[in-house]
Formats: C-alpha cells, structure tokens, sequence
C-alpha cells in the first residue's frame, strides 16, 4: 500500500487575480488596455521589498481604552491614517493604513483583518503582515509609545 501524494496547498488570491486567471484561460479572449489597468494587469516593478518597513506619523495621543484586545481600529495622525490594534493585553501595535499595493486606504473589516477596497489585498493587524494578493509587502509599522492609559503614535 502506498501513500496518496498529499493535496496541494491553497494559495489565496484576491478578486482580480481570480478574474484576471479565468480571462486569461479562454482562448482568443483580448483584454482592451483599460480592462487590463483596472486590475493592475500592465507590467509593474517588482518591489523593492517584501520586509515590513518603518515609517512616522506627526506625534498623535489616543486613548488606549477606545483600543479593546483583540481588535483594531482606524485613527487619524494628522492627515494620515493609522491603524492601532491590541493583539494582546496590554500590546499596542500601529501602522500606515496606506497599501503597499497602490496606496489604497485599508480598513478593519473585523477584529484584526484588514482589507484595501481597491483590489482586495488583505493584512493581519496582528503584526501588519499581507495576508491576500496582491499586496506586495506587509504595512509599514509605526512606532507606539504607551504611558498609564494613553497611547502615543508616531
Ligand atoms: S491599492 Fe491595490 S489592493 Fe490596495
């Protein structure tokens, strides 16, 4: 008796990958210039990166309370957009909500999942890593600073 051959992984792909897939399996089908760019399909760079980044935000206080365990939220730094979460008690975590896809505005859908609503990629607020295509990296991490109940970002 031998042993059936394991199955394959999944790998998890975002809703133009999937779309762009099922175009490109049927034959004679010519995507028009403006089909292509509406899911990133003209060449891109690769990126210079796919190790999660440091960047700042002008110095924001918060209050750690609208921050529970085990969820994160979306705050503003200014004019930029932070996501802040608590994995665990007492551990606060922030990063850029900006893509590392194409810059999009990535929000909390639930708990720690975030997800762009440009192209689906979605991020673990865990740790900001990429979860989902077609995000390239994980979301650049920015500094916290916690003090009794209150929260300094940036
Ligand atoms: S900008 Fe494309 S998935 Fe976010």
């Amino acid at each position: 008796m031998t042993d059936s051959p394991a199955a394959p992984s999944a790998t998890r792909v975002g809703p133009c990958t999937q779309r762009r897939t099922v175009l490109m399996a049927l034959p004679g089908i010519v995507l028009l210039p403006g089909i292509a760019s509406a899911c990133g399909m003209t060449p891109t760079p690769e990126p210079a990166s796919t190790v999660q980044q440091t960047t700042t935000v002008p110095s924001t206080t918060i209050d750690a309370a609208e921050i529970p365990v085990g969820t994160a939220k979306q705050v503003k730094a200014g004019d930029e957009n932070v996501i802040v979460a608590q994995p665990a008690e007492g551990e606060f975590v922030a990063y850029s909500s900006r893509c590392t896809h194409q810059g999009g505005n990535v929000q909390v859908v639930e708990g720690m999942t975030l997800r762009c609503p440009l192209h689906g990629a979605e991020y673990d607020a865990t740790d900001g890593r990429n979860t989902l295509a077609p995000a390239p990296r994980p979301l650049d991490a920015i500094p916290v600073a916690v003090s009794g109940d209150k929260l300094t970002l940036g």
